[in-house]
């Protein structure tokens, strides 16, 4: 039986509702009451209503699962937050809201929605007398009920109006919030996207570190918490470095030993690595760490095939175990210029995708923003919010002297630890995507002029020549 709907309903005084009570909404609902405000929350399903009905006795939060009840409950202009799972649920919630809504009211989409949608729907939603605006929140469970990473877009008049509470429920870093307007229409989901795309890079070269501690260095789970825990208190430091050290110390509940060791070592994914690999590629911007990541993830839900594949390809390569200890400090140098160059493509295409989209993103405020509450937060960002702070414009970090110093520095453990690799046979595809990037784009030459000949060769595409302007054709069969 639908809940009647209480006194409280009847009074709009509540002063943001929330859509959506999974696990994300319930939790920014809960922080955005503890921060002071009023919250109406509204889901359909029963048992999310409930759960977060039974938070709601010492707080200023009302649940409700009729959409009018949740309307009326609501302070004029209604400001709206919605968490529900990206694609047409999204879609279906507006479009039940806009009739029952009034002009002016503003929608916030929290969810992690695609860029391209979240243009469509403000175009839709302006067309329908609303504000509509893309927000990208971070932290997963925790972030969002104790402070997340905030990243908004849309139209700023209407992001001011709820600002102060953005602001007031986002993590702090030195006194600073995580959280600033960064562009019009789909800024903010944009820079999500990207920022999870980072993720999945920064996830499998950690995932590959793990590989060649395990296999080639033969560190147990205890040293490889160990050794994770040493490098978070140095330059590497960063949340998931963080967590990847504890899940190694985690006994399993169900059997003997850890956890790690019971998990299917098959990845799944929502999609937003490859949504920034793909949008990369149409905006011709190289991410080949974000690419490899993705790469990867499907590679390892092809179990079936890799297990056929590992009967038919029996290589001996193991090798010795390698000396501990010289394997962890190139490695931790490897870690180092690894992330250093999967930041720089993430922001790379951040710089390219802000003048493509008419964004205006300024990185110095991502960078500002990524460094607390969210998943890809690191000590390595506050270097780089100072290397944009000082030149906004600069289309890559790897052209900021002071990275160019440490990536020269860190280079060789990166190159000793990938042949390490290569002779025991261990897959680190995005180890390698950073080292080839980084030896691509550190070269005035690269081998396209014989693209070039061949392309004019088989289908007279033509070239351009160093030694003179113009376009030339070669008649290459004769
Ligand atoms: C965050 C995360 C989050 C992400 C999921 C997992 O910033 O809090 O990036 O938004 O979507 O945690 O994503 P996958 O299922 O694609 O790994």
């Amino acid at each position: 039986m639908e809940k009647p709907t209480s006194p409280e309903t009847r009074v709009a005084q509540y002063d943001f509702g929330m859509i959506g009570l999974g696990v994300m909404g319930r939790n920014l609902a809960l922080n955005i009451a503890d921060r002071g405000y009023s919250v109406v929350g509204f889901d359909k399903d029963q048992d999310k209503a409930q759960a977060l009905e039974q938070e709601s006795r010492q707080r200023n939060i009302l649940s409700v699962r009729e959409l009018r009840a949740f309307v009326g409950a609501l302070k004029t202009p209604r400001a709206i937050l919605l968490l529900v799972p990206a694609g047409p649920a999204v879609d279906a919630v507006i479009e039940e809201l806009i009739p029952v809504l009034s002009a002016g009211d503003l929608l916030a989409d929290c969810g992690n929605s695609h860029f391209s949608d979240t243009d469509r729907r403000t175009r839709r939603l302006e067309e329908a007398g609303l504000h509509f605006l893309g927000v990208g929140v971070s932290g997963g469970e925790a972030g969002a009920r104790f402070g997340p990473s905030i990243m908004p877009g849309g139209d700023r008049e209407a992001f001011e109006r709820i600002a102060p509470m953005l602001q007031a429920i986002s993590a702090k870093v030195n006194g600073e919030h995580c959280m600033g307007w960064l562009g019009p229409r789909s800024a903010g989901h944009y820079v999500k996207m990207v920022h999870n795309g980072i993720e999945y890079a920064l996830m499998q070269l950690l995932a590959e570190t793990y590989h060649l501690l395990k296999e080639a260095g033969g560190l147990d789970n205890d040293e490889l918490h160990a050794l994770f825990s040493r490098w978070n208190q140095g330059p590497l430091q960063s949340f998931l470095l963080e967590i990847t050290a504890a899940i190694f110390a985690r006994a399993d509940d169900l059997s003997p030993g850890r956890l790690i060791d019971r998990i299917k070592a098959s990845a799944k994914q929502k999609g937003t690595g490859m949504w920034t690999s793909q949008n990369a590629l149409d905006l011709h911007i190289p991410v080949p760490a974000i690419d490899m990541a993705v790469a990867q993830r499907d590679l390892s839900a092809l179990a079936d095939e890799r297990h056929i594949a590992n009967t038919l390809h029996t290589l001996h390569l193991s090798g010795d175990p390698a000396d501990k200890e010289s394997l962890s400090a190139p490695l931790e140098q490897a870690l180092e210029f690894a992330a250093i160059v999967t930041y720089a493509q993430g922001l790379s295409l951040l710089h390219h995708a802000s003048q493509a989209y008419g964004y205006g993103l300024q990185l110095a405020e991502v960078a500002r923003i990524w460094r607390g509450g969210c998943i890809i937060r690191a000590a390595l960002l506050e270097d780089i919010r100072a290397v944009y702070a000082n030149k906004p414009d600069l289309p890559s970090l790897l052209l900021a002297p002071a990275f160019a110093q440490k990536l020269i520095a860190l280079q060789a453990g990166a190159r000793s630890v990938l042949k390490l690799a290569i002779d025991r046979g261990i897959p680190v595809p995005a180890f390698m995507a950073c080292l080839s990037y980084y030896d691509a784009y550190r070269r005035d030459w690269l081998p396209a002029n014989l693209i070039q000949a061949q392309r004019d060769f088989f289908g007279a595409h033509t070239y351009e020549r160093t030694d003179r302007t113009g376009v030339f054709h070669t008649n290459w069969g004769q």
